[in-house]
């Protein structure tokens, strides 16, 4: 697959793996294996396999990304946090695709986006770093006018709305705020698309949000882990993988 590729009719699914290695090193061993899982996803219909390699390592290792790159046939979205050691890592392993996301240790999961308006010199410098190793960059960034516009200043093809706002709404069966936040998105694509970004969502989305999610015009990608791998609790990893793409073609063709 071309990273590079025009927009998809059909938003692309990147299944992050990440919650299949919080499982098994809770553990210690080497069970379950986020290498299969990804193969599973694969065989689901996944388009992309996407996993966060975080400065603590407490999910994905550095030997998982190693297996992925040598062994996953599928495009990988490998996301990370902008320093040093993670572009260095970034510039061995070469994956097609980067999503340049923030990170603190304490969080439970990536809280907020990306500040990429407070920092658009050191993120210009990853950008075109990661260009030059042969990425497609995308940044991680919270859905407001001042970070996408920074996004573009800094150089970067691709944005990733992060959609936890609205998830977290819906989850919440708080409809007024669902509205807003969802208002807040697609007045957040059209910024992105005026300037020419191609345009990813994701965080927090279940089966639920996804379908509204996947409908707003012109997404690209869609990238989802914890509901996704909540659901293949119950009906396995692949079929897991058929029912979200299933409900992202629906949303397509009805929406
Ligand atoms: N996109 C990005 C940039 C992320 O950091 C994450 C979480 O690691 C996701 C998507 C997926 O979020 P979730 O696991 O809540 O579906």
């Amino acid at each position: 697959m071309n990273p590079f590729a025009p927009v998809p009719s059909t938003p692309l699914l990147g299944v992050n793996i990440d919650h299949v290695a919080t499982l098994r090193n809770a553990r210690g061993g080497r069970f379950p294996d986020p290498l299969d899982a990804a193969q599973a996803a694969l065989r689901g219909g996944a388009d992309i396999i996407t996993f966060h390699l975080r400065e603590d390592r407490r999910h994905i290792r550095d030997d998982d990304v190693e297996r992925l790159r040598t062994q996953c046939a599928a495009p990988l979205n490998f996301e990370a946090a902008v320093t040093d050691e993670m572009l260095a890592c970034i510039e061995r392993v070469r994956p097609p695709m980067v999503c340049l996301v923030p990170e603190r240790r304490q969080e439970l999961t990536t809280e907020g986006g990306l500040d990429v308006a407070g920092h658009v010199e050191r993120v210009r410098a990853a950008c075109a770093r990661l260009a030059a190793a042969g990425c497609r960059v995308s940044l991680f960034i919270e859905p407001g006018a001042a970070q996408i516009d920074a996004a573009a200043a800094a150089g970067a093809p691709c944005v990733e709305l992060h959609t936890g706002a609205y998830a977290n709404a819906v989850d919440a069966a708080d409809a007024e705020l669902a509205a807003r936040e969802l208002q807040r998105l697609r007045d957040a694509l059209a910024r992105a698309h005026a300037l020419g970004l191609q345009t990813h969502a994701g965080h927090g989305l279940t089966l639920a949000s996804t379908a509204t999610v996947a409908a707003l015009p012109g997404i690209a990608e869609l990238h989802i882990g914890h509901a996704l791998i909540g659901h293949a609790l119950a009906v396995g990893i692949e079929q897991s993988v058929r029912d979200f793409k299933a409900v992202i073609a629906r949303a397509r063709r009805d929406g």
